[in-house]
């Protein structure tokens, strides 16, 4: 009989996980809506609890699997990264110009959640069975993206959020993107732009690196 696979919880998520995400990930407390705010919590448990990973810390510290590789620091780094510059970037916009509406809870969820999809994507039970084979599971079957799309969804977060973890990517070059995804965009790309130009990237990783970029070495 043929056997299919499924995307389905390993474990169960308990207090712990949830704890364990808030000292992994403190920016969390950015989202000012309690109800995003849970799920939120919810979507990255959700997430690691499908994969073999217990912490976001223990994800490897890529953009994309094998790629742009953060040679000092976490993956945590780069999500409270990219949330702490989402929020500078709004901040210095609706403060010169009151008149420009973001939302701030929507894009601190988004902003939180765009990477939801990493557990899965760099999971390495997963990679084993898309490398033996991707002519029949794909390689990878999802993208971190589209996958974090689908765990928003799942959770029930507003569709503006799951808009945000699937367009932050190469996705959201396919589509309009709204502007709290634009800002994410914005960021995360930024982030790891900036990361690589400042020497946190391991040279060899960095696959998308603009030709004008020269890395500057760490200090010792
Ligand atoms: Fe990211």
């Amino acid at each position: 009989m043929k056997k299919y696979t499924y995307v389905e919880p390993r474990r169960a998520v308990g207090d712990e996980d949830r704890e364990n995400l808030l000292i992994d990930f403190p920016e969390i407390d950015l989202i000012g809506d309690p109800e995003l705010r849970k799920l939120s919590i919810e979507a990255w448990c959700f997430a690691l609890s499908c994969s073999d990973f217990r912490r976001i810390i223990d994800i490897p510290p890529e953009g994309n699997p094998g790629q742009t590789r953060l040679q000092v620091g976490t993956q945590a780094d780069h999500l409270r990264g990219v949330v702490r510059l989402s929020a500078a970037l709004a901040k210095e916009f609706s403060t010169a110009w009151p008149q420009v509406v973001i939302d701030h809870d929507i894009l601190m969820a988004g902003a939180v959640c765009h990477d939801v999809g990493k557990p899965y994507e760099f999971d390495p039970e997963n990679r084993a069975r898309w490398k033996a084979d991707g002519s029949r599971t794909g390689d990878p079957t999802f993208r971190h993206s589209v996958f974090g799309m689908h765990v928003c969804l799942k959770v029930g977060l507003p569709v503006e959020v799951a808009h945000i973890a699937v367009g932050h990517s190469f996705e959201g070059l396919q589509m309009g993107v709204s502007s709290e995804c634009l800002i994410v965009r914005q960021a995360d790309h930024d982030w790891w732009q900036l990361a690589g130009a400042l020497g946190l990237v391991t040279p060899e990783t960095m696959s998308t690196r603009p030709a004008n970029v020269r890395a500057r070495l760490l200090k010792k």
